[in-house]
């Protein structure tokens, strides 16, 4: 691939930026995810592409974990041979994430919320991704085992010792996150970001007073699978399930999610879009960014064609 030199109108070619509570923090309304397709499987310069095409329009958010691979940590070896590549004299134009909290190596550290887990992770991490610093570090998932003062206080020294700027909570249930805000705070690290499942198959955290929280208490919120995993989408409208799909392998997205109702439901709200000049995919994230106290939502895309559809809904 030829040298990168970005897009000179990434920050005037329509995509909304949007504070990030009640920080400093602008984020583009549209989030890139690697979770999915930065595996080992995936070939290097399609994943090149999908970043370069990302960055060229006002995606400066990357969203990235110990464990995504396939293999656990492959997504961030990527975007370390990324950063050598194309990256490394746009680090400051980035925002770039990482988070630990799930399985990553054997035995009883590589997982779950211990001081000794997430400062050794987010080491692992910061290696793989040729990085000195993330721009917000995450903890993954709520550890019902590990005291939350214990994972909390690694958050905050993980910031006084410079290897994040900023701090995230994901996934956490709201007891916990009350507990998280306050903690934070009363250190001067208060927590940036909430990351939970927001779309329009699945709304638990406006149920259940996550995102008000969050409104309420100067958090911004980012959707992750806002697509529920490409449910959301045309790929699925027919009841088939196509080649080379989430779907197809089976893992997280399962073939008998697609049942008769679901499919009335998509295929329902494919025409409301269709009437308004959108796509499934746009219609289903402009709903998320509609919602109050939210600030972006975090995409996947196997592909650059996935992702232009994506975006649009980000833009004005
Ligand atoms: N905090 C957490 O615990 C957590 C959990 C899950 C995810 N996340 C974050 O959220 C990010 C997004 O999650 P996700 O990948 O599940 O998001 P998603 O946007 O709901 O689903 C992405 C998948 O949907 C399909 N797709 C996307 N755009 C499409 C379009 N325009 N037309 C047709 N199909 C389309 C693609 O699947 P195909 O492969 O079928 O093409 C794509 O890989 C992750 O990468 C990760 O950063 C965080």
């Amino acid at each position: 691939m030829q040298n990168y030199l970005p897009n000179e109108s990434r920050y005037t070619n329509g995509m909304q930026f949007r504070r990030c509570g009640k920080s400093g923090i602008l984020l583009p309304s549209v989030s890139l995810g690697w979770w999915h397709n930065f595996g080992a499987e995936n070939d290097y310069d399609h994943c090149r592409e999908i970043v370069r095409y990302a960055f060229d329009h006002g995606i400066t958010h990357m969203d990235l974990a110990n464990n995504y691979g396939p293999p656990p940590g492959h997504a961030e070896e990527m975007m370390g041979r990324m950063m050598q590549d194309d990256l490394r004299p746009y680090r400051d134009e980035l925002f770039i994430a990482s988070k630990a909290g799930y399985v990553m190596w054997p035995g009883p550290y590589g997982n779950w919320g211990s001081r000794k887990s997430l400062m050794a992770s987010l080491d692992q991490s910061l290696k793989r991704m040729k990085l000195d610093y993330v721009d917000l570090f995450y903890t993954h998932r709520y550890d019902p085992e590990t005291p939350l003062e214990e994972t909390l206080q690694a958050l905050v020294d993980i910031v006084r010792q410079g290897k994040a700027l900023y701090v995230g909570i994901s996934r956490w249930p709201l007891h916990a996150l009350k507990v998280a805000i306050k903690y934070l705070s009363e250190r001067d690290v208060p927590p940036l970001i909430y990351q939970g499942r927001l779309n329009m198959l699945d709304r638990a955290p406006l149920e259940e007073g996550i995102l008000e929280e969050c409104h309420n208490n100067g958090l911004g919120f980012i959707s992750f699978s806002p697509l529920a995993q490409g449910l959301l989408t045309d790929r699925y409208l027919q009841g088939s399930v196509p080649q080379n799909s989430r779907m197809s392998q089976g893992r997280f997205l399962k073939e008998e999610m697609l049942t008769p109702e679901l499919l009335a439901y998509l295929n329902e709200q494919n025409a409301i879009a269709q009437a308004k000049g959108q796509t499934l995919a746009e219609h289903a994230l402009r709903w998320i960014l509609e919602q109050k106290g939210v600030t972006s939502v975090l995409v996947g895309a196997s592909s650059v064609e996935q992702l232009k559809k994506n975006i649009k809904a980000g833009c004005e």
